[in-house]
């Protein structure tokens, strides 16, 4: 695990940014695992704008999103589709038809999930994949459990991350009750993982995950295990993990 304390938001958004370019450098035809939340916004708008100066090109780059919120569909401004559409996809040369995120509008979760792990075998796995932290510990929406969900499944998404996500709904009713998520086998097959972290309230999870003990309890804790795992923090969300 390598960690890159950052200063501030932005430079969290620039280091994380330099990351995935190194990538899409390296590697043109790269996977690349993508995150929704508010923490990756500042790294998309910095992949945008290295796109809009010619020194990234996406024309050959797949993508696979960790979650979809079960009933929305691409069209709901909340939807992880929308989200994907609006702050990456339609800002940069990539191919829509690769694209790819968790059918929202799937009532059969069983189906919605096997079409979704057929995806991520066709595109032949992960090269990169990017995360934010959950409060309580959530990657993707792999809630705490008694035991890491191997590949895609429907979860039934806690109090704690309902009340966190209400804030981008009109009302806490209109807050999905169910997502479909990547696996956390899924996330650790990534050949590597980078996750974004930003924010005092963040610092204790932060400690949790990886200076505990590893637990499905906090799923991110299973991080600690993969080969290149990459933590890009500010200063505040790193406070208690560092001190
Ligand atoms: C949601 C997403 C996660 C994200 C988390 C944290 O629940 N499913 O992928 O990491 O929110 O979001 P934020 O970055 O806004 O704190």
């Amino acid at each position: 695990m390598r960690i890159f304390c950052c200063e501030d938001y932005a430079d969290m958004s620039r280091k994380a940014a330099n990351v995935i370019s190194a990538q899409i450098i390296n590697k043109p035809n790269s996977v690349l695992g993508l995150a929704t939340g508010s923490t990756p916004i500042g790294t998309y708008e910095n992949l945008v704008a290295r796109y809009e100066q010619g020194d990234l090109d996406f024309s050959d780059i797949t993508t696979v999103n960790l979650d979809e919120y079960k009933g929305l569909s691409g069209e709901h401004d909340q939807s992880y589709r929308y989200f994907m559409n609006y702050h990456l996809f339609s800002k940069v040369n990539i191919d829509l038809s690769r694209t790819n995120v968790p059918d929202g509008t799937e009532p059969d979760s069983d189906k919605a999930c096997a079409d979704y792990n057929a995806i991520i075998d066709s595109v032949g796995g992960i090269d990169l994949q990017l995360l934010g932290l959950g409060h309580n510990g959530h990657i993707g929406f792999n809630e705490p459990s008694d035991c890491f969900d191997k590949l895609t499944h429907c979860v039934d998404l806690t109090e704690s991350t309902i009340e966190a996500n209400k804030r981008f709904f009109e009302k806490v009713e209109d807050v999905p009750r169910q997502a479909y998520t990547m696996g956390i086998q899924t996330i650790m097959s990534a050949k590597k993982v980078l996750m974004v972290v930003s924010g005092e309230d963040k610092a204790d999870i932060v400690a949790k995950a990886f200076a505990g003990p590893i637990t499905p309890e906090v799923p991110a804790s299973a991080l600690q295990l993969h080969q290149d795992f990459i933590l890009v923090g500010d200063k505040a969300a790193l406070s208690k993990l560092l001190q």
